[in-house]
């Protein structure tokens, strides 16, 4: 989508992170915002500093992983600005303990995970993309994944396994737009590290999934590592640049770093082999993003790498 000026975009996750600043980037670049988010004070609060900035914009509370809601939120968006052009599907959430072993997350962290981060992506597909087909105009759709949803190993499987999930949603919709000759682009945000309140997701945990023993509580020493972690990461805003050239260049792999790509290489080798994987921690990975920070990334620069 070349033209950004007068449109419309529609962003979940929109209080905080990444969303807060993508909503402010496609702001920048003339377009109209819907921002939603379970936050209803953070959100207001980014709304109101959008629209005292002379930005278009107004707030939806919605909770991702309710299908209603996102129904809700299509609604209030088509009502208020009469089409939208640009969907980011990115609320996300972490539920603590994410250096736990694949058989200790409690049912209640997966289903959480998997509402959110992977029943958000579907919601928004199912609520938006008929819509937008119908209008028969240009648009385009973006799925905050993740570098998690690329990789493999032990790091936070609750997580990982709905942004792999996430992934595999969003390049069947790429498809499946190509094989329509829909003027709808895709894109498929997979950030590292960013510097984030991602690490403070438990703040939007609903309370009837919280399990009854409490949320896991990371050690003191797992905490402070993980603080000092996001501290040297990538800005949102470095983010949301990234997405917005990837809107306009309707490019679908989004990479923020390139710290990752071994990870994936080594993955995606040793199937071809038909050979036993060699997976790096989800901590070694991180540290090295965070150490690699500050020397140019080939993903993060180069749209012919990153393509
Ligand atoms: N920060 C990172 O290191 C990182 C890395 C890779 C991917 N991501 C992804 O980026 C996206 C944005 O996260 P962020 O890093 O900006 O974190 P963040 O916590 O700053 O922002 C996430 C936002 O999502 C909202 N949210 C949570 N549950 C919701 C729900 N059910 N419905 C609607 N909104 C909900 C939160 O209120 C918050 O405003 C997520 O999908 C996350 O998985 C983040």
């Amino acid at each position: 989508m070349q033209d950004l000026a007068g449109r419309v975009a529609v962003i979940t996750g929109a209080a905080s992170g990444i969303g807060a600043a993508m909503a402010w980037r496609f702001a920048r670049a003339g377009m109209k915002i819907v921002a939603a988010d379970v936050d209803e004070t953070g959100l207001a609060a980014v709304c109101a500093e959008l629209v005292d900035a002379g930005h278009a914009a107004i707030s939806v509370r919605t909770n991702v992983a309710s299908a209603d809601e996102v129904e809700a939120l299509a609604e209030r968006a088509y009502a208020a600005f009469g089409a939208v052009h640009l969907l980011c599907n990115n609320a996300g959430v972490v539920p603590s303990g994410r250096y736990r072993a694949v058989w200790e997350f409690p049912l209640e962290d997966w289903r959480w995970s998997l509402d959110v981060n992977l029943y958000g992506v579907i919601h928004g597909l199912r609520s938006f993309i008929p819509r937008m087909l119908d209008a028969g105009h240009e648009g385009h759709v973006l799925t905050t994944a993740s570098v998690a949803g690329l990789i493999s190993g032990s790091g936070s499987a609750v997580y990982s396994a709905a942004k792999h999930a996430a992934v595999r949603v969003t390049e069947a919709l790429y498809a499946s737009l190509r094989e329509r000759n829909a003027p709808i682009g895709v894109s498929l945000l997979c950030p590292g590290l960013v510097n984030t309140r991602i690490y403070e997701s438990e703040r939007s945990r609903p309370e009837a999934l919280r399990p009854a023993d409490g949320p896991a509580r990371e050690t003191a020493e797992l905490q402070a590592i993980a603080a000092s972690l996001y501290a040297g990461a990538m800005s949102p805003e470095e983010v949301a640049e990234l997405a917005c050239q990837a809107v306009l260049d309707e490019r679908l792999y989004v990479l923020t770093t390139d710290s990752f790509d071994d990870a994936i290489r080594e993955r995606m080798t040793a199937i071809l082999e038909r050979r036993n994987p060699a997976f790096a921690t989800l901590l070694a990975l991180s540290r090295r993003d965070v150490g690699e920070r500050g020397r140019p990334s080939t993903a993060a620069t180069s749209p012919t790498t990153a393509a």
